[in-house]
């Protein structure tokens, strides 16, 4: 099974141009009053996540925030504020706004503390959705840096042998820089798959595979479940013991140490739903060693990894990052594909607030 096989068909996609997207994101956001700047932030962050295939958190998502503004689960306008600070750290309040504008707040905090100190991270509370979460690493690898960023959310994955959920699906993102090479970027849910890839299942109206979810008797589900409940979880990355889940399971509850308790905004059993709280670092590698000579062990690195000999049947080996980074490409020349009734939804939720349709 490959993991993106849960892509939009071809057939039911309609393609709309990247550009035309992001403004119309824009004017959507704009017309539930939020701020210029900060639907910018968000409409970029939203675009870049089409843009690179992970379909379960792009420009469709819009309709969910616009929903949730419109019934004042959204503090809008927002303002992000520092409640504590170092020359290395920072802690941030999001105001109960859109999470991108505060997560990307962050990243910015962190690289700026990198360039003086070496490092710098910052994590936020009171914080929503921040969507693909690879996307802020890679602020701190356009500037030559290392990045990371974890979030948690609700409770949607059980403990190992746990029969109910109680951490979210609190994935890790971490990027560096190559030289000739693109960039590493592993971008990934600590559950087996992130719960978008659930609901992508559900709108197509295709099965799962075993091993994704179970239910509260541990018996694995094939129909993906309409909504979120006690009856059923999505399982840690491995599943069970024998194939690592403990490993899954206890990824999970770091990032919700560093994202929800560090930050104070909360354990993922604590949030009631839309909710990320962030932790974000950018390491500056010129505080180790030339960016040049860091860049060029990289791609030694890579090109080692991609030479190695593929399995039977399988066509290449790849490093993370490499799915999206193809994709990105493809998208870039032939437009981002919508599945039709997100791409209706887009243009009757355009309409319903007074923005000017423009895919
Ligand atoms: N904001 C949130 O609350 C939240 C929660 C969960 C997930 N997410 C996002 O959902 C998205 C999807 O997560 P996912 O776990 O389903 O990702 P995924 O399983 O599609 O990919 C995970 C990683 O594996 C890499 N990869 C894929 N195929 C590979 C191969 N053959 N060889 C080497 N590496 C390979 C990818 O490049 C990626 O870095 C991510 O962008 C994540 O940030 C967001």
């Amino acid at each position: 099974m490959a993991l993106k096989y849960l892509n939009i068909p071809e057939q039911d996609a309609i393609r709309v141009d990247m550009d035309a997207i992001q403004r119309q994101v824009v004017a959507i956001l704009q017309a539930v009053n939020v701020p210029e700047r900060h639907a910018q932030i968000t409409a970029e962050i939203l675009t870049a996540a089409s843009l690179r295939g992970v379909d379960t958190h792009g420009v469709g998502n819009v309709t969910g925030y616009v929903q949730a503004i419109e019934e004042g689960r959204y503090t809008i306008p927002q303002s992000v504020d520092v409640v504590a600070e170092s020359a290395t750290t920072a802690l941030l309040d999001c105001g109960n706004g859109l999470g991108f504008v505060a997560a990307h707040r962050a990243m910015e905090l962190a690289i700026a503390k990198a360039k003086q100190q070496g490092v710098g991270m910052a994590t936020v509370r009171n914080g929503h959705h921040i969507g693909m979460v690879g996307y802020y690493p890679l602020m701190a690898v356009a500037q030559d840096m290392i990045g990371m960023a974890v979030t948690n959310a609700s409770r949607s994955m059980r403990p190992l042998h746990g029969a109910h959920p109680r951490l979210g699906t609190n994935p890790i993102a971490f990027g560096a820089p190559a030289g000739k090479e693109r960039p590493f970027l592993l971008d990934m849910a600590t559950t087996t798959v992130a719960s978008g890839k659930l609901g992508l299942a559900r709108r197509l109206g295709v099965s799962i595979p075993e091993g994704w979810a179970v239910d509260s008797e541990g018996i694995p589900l094939t129909e993906p479940p309409a909504q979120r409940s006690e009856a059923w979880a999505q399982t840690p990355l491995g599943n069970t013991l024998e194939q690592g889940g403990h490993k899954g399971y206890g990824l999970a509850v770091m990032v919700d140490i560093l994202a929800g308790v560090l930050s104070g905004g909360g354990f993922s059993a604590q949030l009631a739903g839309g909710e990320n709280m962030t932790w974000t670092m950018a390491i500056d590698i010129a505080a180790f060693r030339p960016v040049a000579e860091f860049k060029a062990m990289m791609d030694e690195m890579i090109q080692a990894l991609h030479a190695t000999p593929p399995e039977p049947g399988a066509e290449r080996v790849l490093v993370a990052g490499d799915p999206e980074f193809d994709t990105e490409a493809e998208r870039r020349e032939r437009g981002i594909p919508l599945h039709a009734t997100q791409y209706d939804a887009i243009i009757a939720t355009a309409r319903r607030v007074g923005a000017p349709v423009m895919i």
